[in-house]
C-alpha cells in the first residue's frame, strides 16, 4: 500500500494536515533533547522526514532509516541527497518487528506515524529497545482521537471528507480508508504507554498535540 501512495505521500502530509505535520516532527525530535552527535534511528521512516528534521539540527549527527517500502525509501534516498544529508544519513529496507540493526548502537530512535501500521507493535518496541543503548531515548509520535466535541468535528473531517481527498490525489482511495480506521483500532494513549512499559521502557510519558489530533510518546531504555 505505501508503495502504491509513496509518489503523492509528502504533498498529502502537508494537504491534509494544512501543514500540521511539520510542527508535529520537530515537536517529536525536540522531545529528544538530541545532544551532539547523536546516533539517531528512524524506524518506518517513510520519506524519511523525521530523519531529516533530527539531522538539520546539527552537523554531527548521522542516521539510519528502516522501512518496509521501496517506493518510499526511494523517495527518501532522493530527499537525503537534495538536502545533502545523505554522507551522514543512510536508508536500509527492514521490518520494524526484526531491525537489520547491531544491538546498542543507536542514542536515540524515533518512529512517526509508523508504529500503527505495523504488526506487533509490542514486537517492533522490543526491538527498538535492542538498538538503542543504555539510557537511549525514543519518541513515538502517532495520531490519536480528540476528546469532545471538537473531537466529534475533527471525527466527521478524518472519517469522511479526508479519505475522500486522500483517495482522489493519490489515486488509491483504499489507502485512505486505511488510515481512520487504522487509527480507531489504535489503543488509547495511556494503553499505548503500558505497551512500551511492557517493551522494557521507563520513563514513559506523553503529551497530546492540537488537542488530541496527534500523540507523543517517551520512553527510555533503562540504563
Ligand atoms: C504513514 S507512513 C510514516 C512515514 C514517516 N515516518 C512519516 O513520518 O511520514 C508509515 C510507514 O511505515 C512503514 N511500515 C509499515 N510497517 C512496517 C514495518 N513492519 N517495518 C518497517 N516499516 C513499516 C510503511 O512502509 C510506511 O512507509
Amino acid at each position: 500500500m505505501f508503495d502504491r501512495i509513496a509518489r503523492r505521500y509528502d504533498l498529502l502530509n502537508r494537504l491534509l494536515s494544512a501543514g500540521t505535520d511539520v510542527r508535529w516532527r520537530r515537536a517529536c525530535v525536540d522531545l529528544l533533547e538530541l545532544g551532539p552527535p547523536a546516533r539517531v534511528l528512524d524506524v518506518a521512516t517513510g520519506t524519511a522526514d523525521l530523519l531529516v528534521e533530527a539531522l538539520r539540527r546539527d552537523a554531527n549527527h548521522r542516521g539510519v532509516g528502516v522501512d518496509l517500502s521501496e517506493q518510499m525509501l526511494r523517495r527518501g534516498a532522493a530527499k537525503l541527497r537534495r538536502r545533502r544529508l545523505d554522507t551522514r544519513a543512510r536508508l536500509a529496507a527492514g521490518d520494524a518487528e526484526a531491525l537489520p540493526l547491531p544491538s546498542a548502537s543507536f542514542d536515540v530512535a524515533t518512529i512517526g506515524f509508523g508504529i500503527r501500521n505495523v504488526g506487533n507493535p509490542l514486537a517492533a518496541l522490543a526491538e527498538i529497545r535492542r538498538v538503542l543503548r543504555p539510557g537511549g531515548r525514543l519518541a513515538v509520535l502517532e495520531f490519536s482521537q480528540p476528546p469532545g466535541w471538537r473531537g466529534a468535528i475533527y471525527r466527521r473531517y478524518f472519517q469522511d471528507v479526508l479519505p475522500r481527498i486522500g483517495g482522489l490525489v493519490s489515486g488509491d482511495a483504499g489507502a485512505y480508508a486505511y488510515l481512520p480506521a487504522s487509527v480507531a483500532r489504535f489503543p488509547a494513549p495511556e494503553d499505548f504507554a503500558s505497551l512500551m512499559q511492557r517493551a522494557g521502557f521507563t520513563a514513559v510519558r506523553w503529551r497530546l498535540l492540537t488537542g488530541g489530533i496527534a500523540c507523543l510518546h517517551h520512553g527510555e531504555r533503562p540504563a
